[in-house]
């Protein structure tokens, strides 16, 4: 279960209270799994622990200050708010849940907790009198309510020489508990294949037609779906990606081979996720040699590539077929025509040739979900992010479609065999 925190990107927060020295031992260990790391301080818990060690302990600097002009223009609380894909909070004191009841921003860990939609758990840390002080009950219900996770606190000997409940939990504990937010198991059984990268079609044996696509978004979406609890096949163009851990991975060059490969492993894939920048053209005759550069004009001409989503979709009309949609103008408008167009599933549609949505080659990504029935916007954050919540549309999309109900357990325990269409 501990591997779910593989890539996952957690924001440390550390408040004061004397349990701040156990979080240093919660860092060493999200990083042993494979999680990276940032740690936000509160001015409190630089009394206990100096924040040098938590910079040598997660590798990344430590965020402290509300106001810090150069923090705000390179990782600010917003854009720590983006990054992160869960919040914990550890120690979390007496105060601090207090002030997050309120919904305070006075300091840089509040102001990330109220700008931040993702999983926050906090693990209490104080003396026992101060946990079950009918103020602190309350401020723990409330948050409860609010759906922020409480882990722990275990009882036993506390620093002031008191026994009680009120320790910080155990780390490895608490990492464990971290780890379970991000199970979805929403594709469990499924085969799942990815298209993702360019293509690149040869024009001589040195030059090629091809786009600015670079995999990320591919790769990422290729990564929630083994989350997610998929068998995943991804079949990629021309990237410098390392292939994400129990992905199995084909490369290809042209549309021509990528069709080829995607054909090849269809038989029993469940859902088709084409992320990849096909070229809609490819030169019709591929020069043995280099051009030589003799004329002053030279015309190239371009013949049509096979679609392979909405060769796909015709072959196997069973298989769950996601496209993704690159526009530069009427992004819904085209989107809702290539979902009628390729007789696709759902499109994900997401604006490309700029630099302020995405797209292409980027970090972050916007995209417009479309189907049949609805839509959804899901905002600019980075492509992992995107990509998880993504996937989680797409596993309600399939169930849907195959009428199953929606309850999570359905979701979880879903069986292909009865379901499938013939
Ligand atoms: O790789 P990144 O740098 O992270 O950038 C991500 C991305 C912008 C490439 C990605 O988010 C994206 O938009 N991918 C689709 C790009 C594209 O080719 O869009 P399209 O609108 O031209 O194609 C529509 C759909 O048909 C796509 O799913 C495409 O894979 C598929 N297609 C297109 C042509 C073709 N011959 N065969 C296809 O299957």
């Amino acid at each position: 279960m501990l591997e779910r925190l593989s890539n996952k990107r957690v924001l440390l927060g550390v408040t004061g209270s004397i349990a701040a020295y156990k979080a240093g031992e919660v860092v060493r260990r999200l990083r042993e799994y494979g999680a990276e790391v940032r740690v936000i301080m509160t001015h409190a818990a630089t009394d206990f622990v100096t924040p040098m060690t938590f910079q040598a302990l997660s590798g990344n600097p430590v965020h402290q200050h509300l106001l810090d002009t150069q923090a705000e223009a390179a990782m600010g609380h917003i854009e720590l708010a983006r990054w992160a894909d869960a919040i914990l909070v550890a120690p979390a004191s007496a105060d601090f849940l207090a002030r997050l009841r309120l919904g305070r921003a006075d300091d840089l860990l509040m102001a990330v907790c109220l700008a931040s939609d993702i999983p926050l758990a906090v693990a209490p840390a104080m003396n026992h009198r101060m946990w079950t002080d009918q103020a602190t009950e309350d401020n723990i219900r409330v948050l409860r309510s609010r759906g922020v996770l409480t882990f722990g606190p275990d009882s036993g000997d506390q620093a002031c020489g008191d026994v009680g409940v009120g320790r910080m939990q155990d780390p490895q504990i608490l990492v464990s508990n971290l780890a379970e937010v991000f199970e979805s198991g929403a594709l469990a059984g499924l085969h799942v294949l990815v298209t993702a990268g360019p293509t690149r079609e040869a024009i001589d044996p040195v030059r090629f037609l091809s786009n600015h696509s670079s995999g990320k978004m591919g790769f990422a979406v290729a990564q929630a779906a083994v989350e997610a609890g998929a068998r995943v096949t991804l079949v990629s163009g021309p990237v410098s990606l390392n292939t994400p851990d129990g992905v199995k991975r084909y490369d290809v060059e042209s549309a021509q081979q990528m069709q080829d490969a995607v054909t090849s492993c269809m038989n029993d894939v469940d859902i088709l996720i084409a992320t990849a920048a096909v070229a809609d053209y490819r030169p019709e005759q591929v020069e043995a040699q280099k051009i030589k550069k003799q004329q002053d004009e030279l015309q190239v001409k371009l013949i049509k590539n096979p679609d392979i989503l909405s060769t796909v979709k015709q072959r196997y009309p069973a298989c769950f077929c996601v496209g993704f949609a690159a526009e530069t103008e009427n992004l819904e408008h085209h989107a809702r025509t290539k979902l009628h167009d390729k007789g696709v599933d759902m499109i994900a549609a997401n604006w490309v040739g700029d630099t302020v949505n995405g797209g292409f080659n980027s970090d972050e990504n916007a995209l417009r979900l479309v189907w049949h029935e609805g839509e959804q916007e899901l905002p600019l954050m980075n492509k992992s992010k995107l990509a998880r919540a993504f996937i989680g549309h797409i596993a309600q999309r399939f169930y849907v479609r195959h009428k199953s109900a929606l309850t999570g357990d359905n979701i979880l325990h879903f069986d292909k065999k009865e379901n499938s269409e013939s």
